[in-house]
């Protein structure tokens, strides 16, 4: 079946965006994903052992694709648009498709930053399946929910996974979803879990997710989008922290930053910025939960949730969920 992408961010937005941010010292995750080599980054980070949490998450989407399914068919609707937020590699959503397809009608509608994820994304969907991509930043969510309202199907089941919503400020990312939602819609979230997310103190056993991100593959992927502004590793060092959120004082964060080790000049989009020794550049923010704080965030945020998915080790949950 013909593929089509919609493209609603160009390139130079993006470009204008990035530069904002360098000045800001801050890359927010949209970023990552930004590029070809970035897009390699994710998919190396996918395979990568160190970073265990890509493969639980495949499991838990695959061993709990039919009850999803019988939850949503009790809603009595029979057509979706399926909205997935950030495609990445596309296997979870290949997954969703191929089961949904046997009970429902069903049209399929990734949005992603990245063009090169969105192509690598596709290719893994193999279903025959109506497929229009967005090039687009999540923020902008609720104008092409509409657009694919008024010319596809009335409903939506709405997918972000992987802990991508642990990579957005909470209430932001939330409301954005909310706005282009109704009540006929499902949300599917899935999230990292752990037992320590929100305590005040952090310290015992930190080692296994610092490692998860605090290894080559993580750091490379991280790091790609301050080659495009002219950085390189030997520019500085890059510092991993988990602890509890200063905004959202009921989750932990991961943190990741670069501290620059010496002045350093770079020229990116024709504008010279200057960066000087000890001042640190925030690459990456991931929020972990808990099921309590999750279920928290859900419902101060608008939303109910009807049904959970926990995996065996309670290290990753997903949350469907319609508005309230
Ligand atoms: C952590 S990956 C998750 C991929 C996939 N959902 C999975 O679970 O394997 C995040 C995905 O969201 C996309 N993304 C991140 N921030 C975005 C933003 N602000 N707007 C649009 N896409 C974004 C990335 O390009 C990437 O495909």
């Amino acid at each position: 079946m013909k593929t089509i992408i919609n493209i609603q961010l160009s390139q130079k937005e993006l470009e204008n965006d990035f530069l904002e941010c360098l000045r800001n010292r801050e890359i927010p995750s949209r970023f990552s994903y930004w590029g070809k080599k970035e897009t390699f980054g994710w998919l190396k980070v996918c395979k990568s052992k160190d970073y265990g949490v890509y493969d639980k998450g495949v499991d838990l989407v695959t061993s709990n694709i039919p009850k999803i399914s019988k939850c949503i068919q009790k809603s009595g609707h029979h057509e979706f648009n399926f909205i997935s937020l950030g495609v990445g590699n596309g296997i979870k959503d290949s997954i969703i498709i191929e089961f949904f397809l046997q009970n429902f009608e069903m049209k399929y509608f990734p949005i992603d930053i990245s063009l090169d994820m969105l192509n690598e994304g596709m290719e893994n969907i193999r279903q025959n399946i109506k497929t229009v991509g967005f090039i687009s930043d999540f923020r902008h969510f609720s104008d092409i929910s509409e657009l694919i309202r008024q010319n596809h199907y009335k409903n939506h089941l709405v997918s972000i996974l992987g802990n991508t919503l642990g990579n957005f400020g909470q209430v932001e990312i939330l409301n954005s979803l909310r706005r282009g939602m109704t009540k006929d819609d499902f949300l599917l979230i899935e999230v990292t879990l752990r037992k320590d997310a929100g305590s005040k103190i952090h310290g015992e056993n930190l080692t296994d997710i610092i490692e998860s991100y605090n290894n080559e593959d993580y750091k490379s992927f991280v790091f790609t989008p301050l080659i495009k502004a002219g950085f390189s590793l030997e520019d500085g060092i890059i510092e991993v922290e988990y602890g509890p959120n200063q905004y959202y004082p009921k989750l932990s964060s991961i943190e990741i930053w670069f501290r620059i080790g010496k002045d350093k000049t770079v020229n990116y989009a024709d504008q010279e910025l200057v960066f000087k020794k000890d001042e640190r550049i925030m690459l990456y923010v991931s929020h972990k939960y808990n099921q309590e704080n999750i279920h928290a965030l859900l419902d101060g945020n608008g939303f109910k949730v009807c049904d959970c998915y926990i995996s065996k080790d309670g290290l990753s949950g997903m949350f469907l969920s319609n508005l309230k």
